[in-house]
This record gives C-alpha cells, sequence and structure tokens, in this order.
C-alpha cells in the first residue's frame, strides 16, 4: 500500500502509540482487501457499544486504548446502549452491566467521541454542525446509518464494524476501498417497483428485505421505487443492511450523486406489488387483545416523527399493552421542552432513550411483539418472539382499540 509521509510518520509514532497501532490495523486490513492507499476520513460513527454486545474483552479493548492516549482525530458519535441510562431496570439490566457499560462510556468520551448514543447519527446536532459537503468519506459502523449515509446523504463510508470505525477515528483515515471509490458505487442490477402511489415504511421495509436477500455481487443495487419521506428511507435502509451485507442502494431520485453518463443497468429485476403486499400479509398481526408490545423506533425515532405519532394518539385515551418507542435523547430533550414527551406519557407510551430492544437485554422471549421495522422484525424473532409487521398508524390504531 502507497502511503503518503504523514501516514508513514504517524505509523511511526508521531501522534502517539495507540494511534500508530490504529493506522497499523487500518493499512493491514486495506492491504487485506487489495486497497492500493488510504484516505482521511472526516467523521467516524462508532457501533457495538452496548456492554451485552462486547463484555468484558470490548470494554478491556476500549480503557487500554483510552489509557494509552488514543483520542479521536475526527468528530465521532456514538450508537446505542444496553439500557436506558434514566431507567435501566426497564431494560433487564443489574449492577455489574451497568458498570460495564459506563466504563465503555467513559473510556470512549476520554476518547473524544460526542456519545450521542443513537443509530440515526445524522439526524443529531452534534452532526449536523460538521457540514459535511456531499462525497465526503467518513468510517460509519451500524448497517442501517450506513445504507442510509452512502444512499441518501451523498456520504462515502464502508460498511465498518464497531472496533475498526474505532481505530479509523483514532487514526483518521481509513482504506480506499469499496464504496469510498467511484467505481465501486457504481450499480449493476436494477430491482423496480411499479407502483401508483409512495411506498410506506413498512412496505419500504420489506422491499429492503426482499433485494437485501436476492442481490448478489459488490456493486449497491439501484433501485426504481417511490418513498413515502425519510421515515421509508430509514426502514428500508435498515432492512436492506439486515438481511444482506450491501451498504448503498442507488435510488433514482434521490440518491445525491449522479451515475456516470449512458449508464444502463446490466440486469433487471422487476419486483411485483403482489411480492410486497403477500409478504407483509404473512407477517400481519394477529387481534390486538394478541398483542403485548408494540415497537417502534429501529432505527431510532427522529423528533419530527415522534410529534407525528404524538398527533396520531391525540385523541387515544391510553394505549393497551407496552407501546415502546426508541429515540435518541437529544429528539427527547425537544420532545420534553415543547410537550410532546408529556403528552405521550400521558397516553402510556414508554420512550427508551440511547437504547433500543434490541442491543438491550430487554425479555422480549414468548413476548407477541408489533412493530414497523423489518429489521426488529428480523432480530427480535431470533430472540424468541413472535413478531409481526405493522405501519405505524395501524400500530397505533391497534394500541388504541380501534383496529
Ligand atoms: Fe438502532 Fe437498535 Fe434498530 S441500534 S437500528 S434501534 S437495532
Amino acid at each position: 500500500m502507497e502511503l503518503t509521509r504523514e501516514e508513514e510518520e504517524i505509523l511511526k509514532g508521531k501522534r502517539g502509540e495507540a494511534a500508530a497501532k490504529a493506522l497499523e490495523v487500518i493499512v493491514k486490513v486495506g492491504e487485506a482487501l487489495g486497497a492500493d492507499r488510504l484516505i482521511p476520513i472526516r467523521h467516524a460513527h462508532v457501533s457495538g457499544v452496548s456492554y451485552g454486545n462486547i463484555g468484558e474483552a470490548g470494554v478491556k479493548f476500549m480503557e487500554d486504548l483510552a489509557s494509552r492516549g488514543a483520542r479521536f482525530s475526527v468528530p465521532t458519535t456514538v450508537n446505542p446502549i444496553g439500557y436506558d441510562p434514566e431507567y435501566p431496570p426497564e431494560f433487564n439490566v443489574d449492577e455489574h452491566y451497568i458498570r460495564g457499560q459506563s466504563r465503555i462510556l467513559r473510556a470512549l468520551k476520554a476518547m473524544g467521541a460526542q456519545l450521542t448514543l443513537t443509530c440515526v447519527p445524522y439526524e443529531t446536532s452534534a452532526f449536523r454542525s460538521e457540514i459535511l459537503p456531499r462525497g465526503s468519506h467518513v468510517a460509519w459502523g451500524e448497517s442501517s446509518a450506513v445504507v442510509y449515509a452512502n444512499s441518501f446523504l451523498g456520504l462515502r463510508t464502508n460498511r465498518e464494524g464497531g472496533p475498526l470505525a474505532l481505530l479509523a477515528a483514532i487514526a483518521g483515515r481509513t482504506y480506499y476501498y469499496g464504496l469510498h471509490t467511484d467505481e465501486g458505487r457504481i450499480p449493476r442490477v436494477e430491482y423496480r417497483v411499479e407502483a401508483q402511489r409512495s411506498l410506506d415504511e413498512v412496505e419500504a421495509a420489506i422491499l429492503g428485505a426482499l433485494i437485501g436477500e436476492q442481490h448478489e455481487g459488490p456493486e449497491p443495487p439501484a433501485l426504481h421505487a417511490r418513498l413515502e419521506g425519510r421515515l421509508a428511507m430509514r426502514e428500508l435502509s435498515a432492512s436492506l443492511g439486515t438481511t444482506g451485507p450491501h451498504g448503498m442502494v442507488y435510488v433514482h431520485g434521490l440518491t445525491p450523486e449522479p451515475l456516470p453518463r449512458g449508464w444502463r443497468p446490466e440486469e433487471r429485476v422487476e419486483i411485483g406489488r403482489e411480492e410486497l403486499e403477500s409478504r407483509l400479509a404473512r407477517l400481519s398481526p394477529p387481534a390486538p387483545g394478541d398483542v403485548d408490545v408494540y415497537f417502534t423506533g429501529c432505527p431510532h425515532m427522529t423528533y419530527d416523527d415522534l410529534r407525528r405519532l404524538a398527533s396520531l394518539l391525540k385523541d387515544v385515551e391510553r394505549v393497551r399493552g407496552e407501546f415502546i418507542v426508541a429515540i435518541p435523547r437529544e429528539a427527547y430533550i425537544r420532545a420534553l421542552g415543547d410537550g410532546t414527551a408529556s403528552l405521550l406519557y400521558s397516553r402510556g407510551v414508554k420512550l427508551a432513550r440511547s437504547t433500543c430492544l434490541i442491543v438491550s437485554p430487554y425479555r422480549v422471549r414468548g413476548l407477541r411483539v408489533v412493530t414497523n421495522s423489518y429489521k426488529a422484525y428480523f432480530y427480535l424473532s431470533r430472540r424468541g418472539a413472535k413478531v409481526y409487521l405493522a405501519r405505524l398508524d395501524d400500530m397505533v390504531k391497534m394500541a388504541s382499540g380501534a383496529w
């Protein structure tokens, strides 16, 4: 791999032992993949930070880096943790878990992380204040955010594992490979959904799963489909990232970079509306009385969606069963300020800040869960829950007895 003089110097220890080690790993991984150079990054997002996921080994890895003087050299945001810090008991964590999680957060803070604790870093003020120009290179973990960044924000990132995103944040560089390159972002296969209307969040999520399950090859899929809004874009990103290894989908009209002049797909795949509908019918919920938990906010719900949920619940007296919404703490603070949070609380909604049902040890085995997220469906089913899919509006109707 060809390195710049600056990179050679970092490897020799100019920026300290930790930065040298971090860069050494990035170079080794890059060489294994066949990258011929590194690329400076402008931002990093570290995933895999819940104590339940990384355990003692992960804590020690982070503490060791922090104690050796590792510091993030670019703005770095952080994924959700294993419980809501303001109400840990709800998430089935004990003292030992809380101590482990706190040590992770201390180490990340010592390295300079912005403790956003959300999987939608692009919705935080910490990220927005960076004003990254289109085409900026970043190193993000969290597959749903990676797909969203490449597909809808015009950023460039591979799907990094948590540790590699963290090391890239320290080194300030990643390997120039895959979705960082122009050629790595050009689709070969185009999927097309004929529809009279835009796809809502659940249809978009199922579409992402259908593509994720069948798309092959390193090139991102291209997609002709109308999506209803940012919620649908987030759910499509999350399900695509969950069901396959892909880090981007080129959505005509939404992906903010042009394809090369004269580009034509080598292969076209039609996805029939009935295919979406039959998958949705298969996953549709039973009678409302048979539901234990309604879960939304995977990826984390934004402040705007929280307001929408509040307006859907405005005339509802109280929801039946648990209605849990995973949100970034920042959205919570805003919702507290304008009365949205108190309206939701008064209707019986629980706000799960800085965490979610999947990265926390929340007990789901045996529960009947309804969600509008395919990603949540995918992971909660594997944790022993019986999970159904429904759009947010219908979840509210079910939970309020108007179904
Ligand atoms: Fe976010 Fe948890 Fe879903 S981290 S993407 S809400 S699994």
